[in-house]
């Protein structure tokens, strides 16, 4: 069996843009090892973003198949993979995704409410309200509970988007230039508690940045360039890590 958490083989992405089509990734395959950290850099419109939703069965490649933890992402069933994404993937995007209306704790058990049936859900809520209140507090922000999202500082809502990302601890991270709109203090801050939460829990992460020296600390970067894999390179911080 294959040591990796997820893998695209063969994969194409075509849009369908006024009468034309537009294909954006022309046969990529890329596969992320169990617990590894994998930078994805590459020039703005090369295809990060759609690569990383396909990998995280956002999207539905054109062609080619992904596999998530050795299922065929896209030969079950809507349901089958929406469990396998709720409890085994975490996003953490650059606008942060939060739902407005939702206070912080509320935000951080979403995948604990979607994941449960009603009865469940009940049953646990008070347990993951206040895990949520506890993680919150270990991220600094102990007094912005109920906070909604709108009350909150960029730096603050990327925390509580990465709490809620890890809330049911799913062995894969995905995240899309979450520092991108953030001031570089409050990045490199929000930056260490993504990658020591990370290494705590051993998780596999694939990261999107632009940020050299961010790559540096990937134990590989996958480099891309119109649509295909340009490089693909094992870098110093591998051969630390061993
Ligand atoms: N839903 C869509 N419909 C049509 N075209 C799209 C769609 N999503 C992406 N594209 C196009 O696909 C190409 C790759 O987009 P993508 O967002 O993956 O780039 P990126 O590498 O993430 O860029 P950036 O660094 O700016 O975030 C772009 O040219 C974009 O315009
Ligand atoms: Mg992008």
């Amino acid at each position: 069996m294959s040591d990796a958490i997820v893998s695209a083989r063969g994969i194409r992405k075509s849009f369908q843009v006024g009468d034309r089509k537009l294909e954006v990734l022309h046969g990529v395959s890329l596969e992320v090892g169990r617990g590894e950290l994998v930078g994805v850099m590459g020039a703005s419109g090369a295809g990060k973003s759609t690569l990383i939703q396909i990998l995280g069965l956002l999207e539905q490649p054109t062609e080619g198949e992904v596999t998530f933890q050795g299922q065929s992402a896209w030969k079950v069933s809507v349901a089958e993979r929406a469990a396998l994404r709720n409890s085994g993937i975490g996003f953490v995007f650059q606008f942060y995704h939060l739902l407005p209306e939702l206070t912080a704790v509320e935000n951080v058990v979403l995948p604990a409410m979607i994941g449960s049936s009603m009865g469940a859900w009940r049953a646990a809520r008070r347990e993951n309200l206040q895990r949520a209140e506890e993680t919150l507090a270990r991220f600094g922000l102990k007094d912005r509970l109920k906070h909604r999202p709108a009350q909150l500082s960029g730096g603050e809502r990327q925390r509580v988007a990465i709490a809620r990302a890890l809330f049911l601890d799913p062995p894969l991270l995905i995240a899309d230039e979450p520092t991108g709109n953030l001031d570089s203090a409050t990045g490199e801050k929000v930056l260490e508690l993504l990658l020591t939460e990370r290494e705590e829990r051993g998780l596999s992460m694939l990261l999107v940045t632009h940020d050299e020296r961010l790559a540096a600390r990937c134990q590989r970067v996958v480099t891309m360039d119109d649509g295909k894999i340009q490089g693909d390179v094992r870098t110093a911080a591998r051969a630390a890590a061993r």
